[in-house]
């Protein structure tokens, strides 16, 4: 039925001139919304390269997980129930206000017995490789927070408080090294 045909032939595309092997092609114009997800995305790629790779602004996952691990250890680290650990003690004793803070607590408590250069006395060398209960930071930490009443150190944990133990500790820790097993 040639009616139908007709009425099926709306308004075609303009057919282009080549023809290969007798293939013939369709001048059709791309559709709008594939024009714009194509300049969208070009302009999207633009403003990407400009904001993480040139600007310095936008911060690559890495940064963002960092930045957040940070961020966690600070509010972990503030928190009043927080035990350090080795780890911990250790990284303080690189701080050089912490360490100044430690310092400070060490000529004010315990140069009299311990010496101006850690060499001892009284009290122990807390520069040599000697120790009581063992040289671990959180060892250290323990003998200063409970002391050894009966060989003449007292104990310093209700005077001095965790934080002022802790920075003291880092002090002493900053005259050593971590130990080769250790690190
Ligand atoms: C009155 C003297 C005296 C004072 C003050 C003193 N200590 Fe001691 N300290 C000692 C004596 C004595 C020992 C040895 C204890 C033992 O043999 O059990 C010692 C041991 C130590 C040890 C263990 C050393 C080792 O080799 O194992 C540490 C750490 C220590 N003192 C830190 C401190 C800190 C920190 C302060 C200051 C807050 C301090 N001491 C204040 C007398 C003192």
């Amino acid at each position: 039925m040639p009616n139908d045909n007709k009425q099926n032939e709306v308004k075609e595309d303009p057919i282009r001139e080549h023809t290969f092997d007798g293939i013939e092609e369709y001048d059709k114009k791309l559709p709008n919304w594939w024009l714009f997800t194509l300049y969208a995305s070009i302009v999207f790629s633009f403003v990407y390269w400009i904001y993480y790779e040139q600007s310095g602004i936008g911060k690559s996952s890495e940064e963002n997980l960092a930045i957040e691990l940070a961020r966690i250890e600070t509010v972990k680290r503030a928190s009043p129930s927080y035990v350090m650990g080795d780890t911990e003690l250790w990284e303080m004793s690189w701080d050089k206000s912490v360490v100044s803070n430690g310092k400070a607590t060490y000529i004010a408590f315990c140069v009299s017995c311990h010496g101006a250069n850690l060499e001892g006395g009284i009290g122990l060398s807390l520069v040599d490789d000697t120790w009581v209960i063992g040289g671990n930071p959180t060892d250290i930490v323990k003998m200063v927070t409970d002391g050894s009443p009966a060989k003449g150190m007292m104990p310093w944990g209700t005077i001095l408080g965790d934080k002022k133990i802790s920075e003291v500790v880092a002090f002493i820790l900053n005259h050593h090294e971590i130990p080769a097993e250790e690190s």
